[in-house]
């Protein structure tokens, strides 16, 4: 795997985070590169302010901290990470970091971005965008030109203005754009719709994961989840909109539930639909991490979990991995891990590897999905 990123006789060493023995997966794209090759070529005077939004592994900062004034912007504490680590690594000049929770900066000369997969992520910045910036600040945007679709394009147009699209060249293409459309349009923070048959509401700001209906698997496991007066402490583990909690708490009313997520729209969003269901705000605590670092050992009943099986664009399942590597740390002798999955993901495997076969239980299963419990 290639860790050198070398242009106009300059390198940087850039990893993902968390760094991994055996990593196959590389911390930029060409996209990256053919950013970084269009804003050298512009020749900009040193000391531009830039925003950069949705910095995969802080490739596009790194490089520009060099000359600029940056501000990084991102929805997930991962990227956030690995741009602290990686401008450490190469002696970079700092980096403003700030969260998808953050205004734009307003005082800015140029505005890159990494166009995310999540059209109503994409809406919500480019609305941001329209209101924030003066109409000569340019917006340039990159993506695999199979991703850049007319109606990608037509959004741009209709929530940011002016819009036109380079050449590919390795299969990315760059989108230039000025905020000059002739009304911004209000974009509504959050998406709001209920779970009917469990008499809950859901907000959900821009970026979280099934943002505008109930995810499947969620579905199914609300369903099975258990009610059960010994459990004290539970972690749900990828928490997204809080889904998973909001049950937990309505079944085990004595439980104090911490939920994770590595997206800040997801853990705010988490903390207000807890707190709109609920209440009771002292027996929850909603925190941005990576998986579970730094949590303590062995002091939880119970984690929930429904992992990911995408980082970034990259499909993998190294995160529910260490997703059970880390509940298996922070459960006390005796806690219980559950598990949705796809059933062809073989979860099953790998919960047996950690935690004992004979620990490892099916809970339910139906056409798609099985639910597993491990117990350690
Ligand atoms: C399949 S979704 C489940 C969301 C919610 N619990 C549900 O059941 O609808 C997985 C969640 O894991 C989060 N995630 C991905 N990688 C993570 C990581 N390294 N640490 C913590 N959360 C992560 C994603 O942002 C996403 O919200």
């Amino acid at each position: 795997m290639k860790t050198d990123l070398s242009l106009y006789d300059r390198t940087l060493t850039l990893f993902r985070y968390p760094k991994r023995n055996n990593e196959t997966l590389q911390a930029w794209d060409a996209g990256d590169e053919y950013l970084i090759q269009h804003i050298e070529e512009m020749a900009l005077s040193a000391g531009q302010k830039i925003v950069v939004l949705n910095d995969s592994f802080g490739a596009l900062s790194c490089w520009l901290a060099d000359k600029h004034h940056v501000t990084m912007l991102s929805d997930s504490f991962i990227a956030q990470q690995a741009t602290r680590n990686n401008l450490a690594d190469n002696h970079c000049n700092p980096v403003v970091l700030a969260s998808s929770l953050e205004s734009i900066p307003t005082d800015v000369d140029l505005v890159i971005m990494q166009i995310p997969r999540n059209n109503r992520y994409l809406t919500w910045q480019l609305a941001q965008l329209r209101k924030t910036l003066s109409s000569h600040i340019p917006v340039i945007a990159v993506n695999k030109a199979k991703e850049i679709h007319s109606s990608t394009l037509k959004l741009f147009e209709k929530y940011l203005g002016e819009t036109k699209t380079s050449l590919a060249w390795k299969k990315h293409r760059l989108v230039f754009s000025f905020a000059n459309s002739p009304q911004p349009i209000d974009v509504e923070p959050f998406t709001t719709w209920a779970v009917d048959e469990h008499n809950i509401t859901l907000k959900n700001l821009a970026n979280v994961y099934s943002g505008e209906s109930l995810d499947q698997g969620a579905r199914f496991m609300l369903q099975n989840l258990p009610a059960d007066d010994t459990y004290k402490h539970a972690i749900d583990l990828g928490c997204g909109n809080g889904i998973l909690s909001i049950k937990l708490a309505q079944l085990n009313p004595s439980l104090e539930i911490t939920c994770i997520d590595e997206s800040f729209m997801a853990v705010a969003s988490a903390e207000q639909n807890l707190l709109d269901n609920v209440g009771q705000s002292e027996r929850f605590h909603c925190m941005a991490n990576n998986c579970l670092d730094g949590i303590k050992a062995a002091g939880y009943d119970l984690v929930v979990c429904n992992p990911p099986f995408h980082q970034q664009q990259a499909v993998t399942d190294h995160i529910a991995w260490q997703m059970f590597c880390d509940a298996q740390h922070v459960l006390s002798t005796g806690g219980q891990l559950l598990v949705i999955g796809n059933r062809h993901l073989g979860y099953d495997v790998k919960l047996k590897r950690l935690f004992g076969k004979s620990n490892v239980s099916v809970v339910a299963v139906n056409k798609k999905f099985v639910i597993l419990q491990a117990t350690k």
